[in-house]
């Protein structure tokens, strides 16, 4: 088949902007890394695209809790993010944020060509209401007493003990799971997307697209079950982009967050001269689309993506690939276990190749979970990485320079060559397809052919007889060729050894130098390529993982330790933000036996701490005294909750603790001095 040059355009899904990426969130972006090189491999045009989502509820909350603005927390957290993916050689061709104006301007512009279309329906509903924080609120923030099981402290859309689903209104005593509050029933107007418009255009896309047969049986129960409208909005306060014709509406967060996807293209666009973003989502665009997805946000790319595409005159993807999850060691990731690994703790103990290798082993084009198994992991690695393939070059590159002045020979026996070379249809169909464990075991199954070629040649034999030089100038040869064409069919999966062996080897490893002859040719001093995996750093990955917890249960003890009193610079000293504070509230902590929860009023804006100063006061006590506190404080999490500053009490400790008394003149928020 003719291999004429493709435009395509690929997607991972976008990550919250509230927390750390995991091993978890790696497998898709993986997947998705490894089929945009391997595009690239085969020269075409292929444009690998991303973004953080930045906007909703939680991350509003998240950064209210810490105390800072979320467009402060979501840069600090989309730097750690791409950090992570660069660590592990995800090459993005664009990386932005849903929270940007390219993806503000093209959320307006769908949504009024939607409006204009008559597709925005306007329906008061009524929902739950936290009186104190003056704010909707979302199902996940609602906790109660489950009304079939009767367990307590379920979310208000589904419960975890028996599994019912049920909408927050039938929770038994139901309260905000941001303050605690008794939620009330309150009217708001929203929009809504009509979804069911779409039905007849979205049977005919789930039939004439590639998608999974699982998928395409999924939308089938969706059809069934009858389409509905979608609500788009959320009131504020809300951190998103404000709707154009609706002051105090957002839209919610999933209405921008696919957006986003072309979002992050049209800033790459912007960014570069030779690309047109109309000539890839224009209506007629001949470019190819697809999204590569977690199985559990198929509905949002599968139904409201492509209708909201449609219904704005876009093309709609050429398809969603979706994955499913993983789980560690049979089980789901835990993090009493050790086994939610973040993506900085494995990096900080293993190479990245290792887990590309190893979920691409494991990859196919189906919606199965896929285990990730610590001990397989290392195995596996060891016997393909290490054992079959690194080893095929160290132990004949050493006699190439040695013994032949680093120049390989004019190989005589082709048989293995052409062998391995009628193998690329089929390797290349496995990647295209996505069935990227089939293409693993062709090309290690290559490598046991050459690793029995080589045993039985035994080339450190030959080299010690004066009338067998030649033949091991070939057979070494022969496996390093052989070496090159297994480094290129793993090239996608293995981006970084396949650039050592470019250097190693001086000759470019590309799809359509498969077939180049390298006699003659000078190859470079062998360096060791990778190391075997060592279980003990995978112990040190578990425990690590541990300990992040284990730190975040601490604060409790570590506030009575004594600490030694160092000396510090006035410049430590003037980086304390000391202010006067009122204690606007002050509660006992069930389970805590030297701590208050205390809501500190700064004049103007309350913190939240922990003081422990359980000895010394009752909390009816406290309420309306004044105390001094270290405002700037960086907020840790405790096992209660989140902590924002420390207050300052004198005396030697125990019941002996004293506090400010109110005093005229001092005032909250007030500079200490
Ligand atoms: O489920 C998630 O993690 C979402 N942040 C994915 C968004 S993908 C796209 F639609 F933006
Ligand atoms: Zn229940």
């Amino acid at each position: 088949m003719a291999n004429s040059q493709r435009k395509i355009l690929v997607t991972s899904a976008l990550p919250y902007a509230n927390g750390p990426i995991h091993l978890g969130h790696m497998l898709e972006y993986i997947q998705t890394d490894i089929w945009s090189r391997y595009q690239k491999l085969r020269g075409h045009e292929c444009y690998y695209i991303c973004a953080d989502d930045a906007h909703g509820t939680p991350i509003m909350l998240k950064a209210q809790q810490l105390g800072v603005k979320p467009e402060e927390m979501i840069a600090q957290v989309q730097t750690e993010h791409q950090q992570d993916f660069a660590d592990f050689h995800i090459e993005f061709d664009n990386y932005h944020s849903t929270h940007s104006e390219e993806n503000r301007e093209l959320a307006s512009d769908i949504y009024l060509k939607l409006r204009d279309g008559g597709y925005i329906k306007t329906k008061t509903i009524s929902q739950l209401f936290d009186p104190e924080k003056s704010m909707f609120l979302p199902d996940r923030f609602v906790k109660g007493t489950c009304p079939k099981c009767k367990s307590e402290d379920q979310y208000g859309d589904n419960c975890d003990s028996c599994g019912a689903t049920y909408s927050p209104t039938d929770l038994i005593n139901p309260k905000s799971a941001v303050s605690g509050a008794t939620p009330i029933m309150k009217d708001t107007e929203h929009f809504f997307f009509d979804l069911p418009a779409f039905e007849n255009m979205l049977q005919e896309w789930t039939r004439s697209g590639s998608l999974q047969q699982e998928m395409a049986n999924k939308l089938g129960e969706w059809f069934e079950q009858g389409l509905q409208q979608w609500d788009i909005t959320r009131d504020a306060p809300y951190f998103g982009f404000e709707i154009p014709d609706a002051p105090g509406k957002f839209f919610y967060v999933w209405l921008d967050a696919p957006i986003g996807y072309m979002g992050s293209f049209k800033n790459l666009c912007d960014k570069r001269d030779d690309l047109n973003f109309d000539e890839f989502w224009n209506k007629d665009s001949t470019a190819e689309v697809y999204h590569f997805i977690g199985k559990d946000i198929v509905y949002f790319h599968s139904l409201f993506w492509p209708a909201m595409l449609e219904g704005a005159g876009y093309r709609k993807p050429n398809s969603v690939y979706a994955h499913g999850y993983v789980t560690v060691n049979g089980a789901k990731m835990s993090k009493s276990k050790g086994t939610f690994i973040k993506a900085r703790t494995y990096l900080e103990h293993l190479q990245p190749e290792y887990l590309r290798y190893y979920y691409a082993a494991k990859l196919s084009s189906r919606i199965d979970d896929l285990d990730l198994n610590l001990e397989d992991f290392a195995q596996r690695v060891n016997s393909d990485l290490v054992g079959k393939l690194v080893n095929l070059a160290s132990r004949t590159a050493g006699f190439i320079s040695k013994r032949f002045d680093g120049k390989l020979a004019d190989i005589e026996d082709m048989t293995l060559t052409n062998e391995f070379l009628a193998k690329q249809d089929l390797i290349a169909e496995y990647y295209e397809s996505r069935e990227y464990g089939k293409a693993m075991r062709e090309i290690m199954a290559l490598a046991d052919n050459a690793n029995a070629f080589v045993a039985d040649a035994a080339p450190w034999q030959l080299v010690k007889q004066d009338d067998k030089q030649s033949e091991a100038h070939q057979v070494c040869s022969n496996a390093l060729n052989l070496f090159r064409i297994l480094v290129t069919y793993l090239k996608p999966v293995l981006p970084k050894l396949a650039e050592d062996v470019e250097a190693f080897l001086q000759f470019p490893l590309t799809w359509d130098n498969l077939g180049a002859s390298l006699a003659n040719h000078e190859i470079a001093k062998f360096k060791a390529l990778m190391q075997r995996v060592d279980m003990k750093k995978i112990e040190a990955i578990t425990e690590a993982s541990k300990e992040n917890l284990e730190v975040q249960k601490a604060p409790e003890t570590e506030l009575e330790k004594d600490p030694i009193s160092e000396e510090i610079s006035f410049d430590d000293f003037a980086k304390l933000d000391l202010r006067i504070a009122r204690i606007a509230k002050a509660e006992h902590v069930p389970d805590a036996n030297k701590l208050l929860k205390l809501q500190l009023d700064l004049g103007g804006e309350t913190k939240q701490v922990f003081a422990g100063i359980k000895s010394a006061y009752a909390p009816e006590d406290l309420e309306g005294k004044l105390t001094v506190m270290v405002a700037n404080l960086a907020p840790r999490k405790m096992r209660f909750g989140m902590s924002e500053g420390m207050v300052l009490a004198a005396g030697p400790g125990k019941k002996d603790l004293w506090i400010l008394e109110p005093h005229d003149g001092a005032q909250p928020g007030m500079r200490v001095k």
